[in-house]
């Protein structure tokens, strides 16, 4: 199964349950565009993450309080500080920063909430990162010498041929990112190659549903700017991308 969904959490894990609840499916593979956090990688380049994560579910801290004070809700299990946070100072522009507060404090990033069908019913369990099928992912490795287009027409080409490439993980959020500060942020703290809008809704449904799952998305932009991709190029990035993405799926439904 490919699902393509109209850029949000909500509307790609409401379609992948319907999917599911409605069909008798072997498993799901997820594919499209994102933007790339990894600067080892480039635009164009079709990605494929061992690990998902949704890096939206925020616990914001009251300002004055610091990584020593319990969040709201910690101590009965809600909220944990234990995956870590972004302190909203540590951006400030000014060359009197760090001595700068900010009343936006630090959120902290939180696991989601989740009810897998083998679990016990009514009984909560957590998850942030979620393995990708270890049989589709191992598969998944056959294409890293896959030929991908680097051309939509005889004049419109990328800087670089793009290659397959078997990361390490990807995150999703409802945000659409376009800012170069917190895309390097997520890069060094989570150390992600793609960040997208739906994958980790679908990866958390296939986790809850047993429904083994992968997901392929192909780098359209670089979430925040690069002055090393020419304008022009941005133009078509997108179009190639989910082109040479949707070639990635076809290929490895094949194998699999
Ligand atoms: C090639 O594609 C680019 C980007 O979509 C477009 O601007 C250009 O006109 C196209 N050139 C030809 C020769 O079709």
């Amino acid at each position: 199964m490919g699902s393509q969904s109209c850029s949000s959490n909500i509307n790609a894990a409401v379609t992948t349950q319907l999917l599911l609840t409605l069909f008798r499916i072997g498993g799901v593979v997820h594919f499209g565009v994102a933007g790339n956090a990894n600067p080892g990688l480039n635009l164009g380049d079709v990605t494929i993450p061992f690990q998902w994560s949704h890096s939206a579910l925020w616990s914001w801290q009251r300002y004055g309080k610091g990584p020593k004070d319990e969040l709201p809700l910690e101590s009965s299990g809600d909220f944990t500080r234990a995956i870590g946070y972004l302190k909203f100072s540590d951006y400030t522009v000014s060359h009197l920063r760090p001595t700068f507060d900010n009343l936006l404090n630090n959120v902290w990033y939180q696991p989601e909430e989740i009810f897998p069908v083998d679990g016990t019913p009514e009984v909560r369990q957590h998850a942030f990162w979620l393995n990708v099928d270890p049989h589709y992912f191992e598969v998944s490795k056959k294409l890293v010498n896959f030929k991908l287009q680097r051309c939509i027409n005889s004049t419109a080409c990328l800087p670089t041929t793009p290659k397959v490439a078997i990361v390490e993980r990807g995150t999703s959020g409802s945000i659409y990112l376009d800012n170069e500060a917190y895309r390097n942020f997520l890069a060094h703290k989570f150390r992600v190659s793609p960040v997208d809008m739906e994958s980790a809704s679908v990866a958390l449904v296939c986790f809850q549903q047993m429904a083994p799952f992968i997901a392929v998305r192909a780098l359209s932009d670089l979430a925040g700017g690069d002055s090393k991709v020419p304008a022009e190029v941005e133009t078509f990035a997108s179009k190639l991308s989910a082109y040479n993405a949707a070639k990635v799926v076809v290929e490895l439904v094949r194998e699999i």
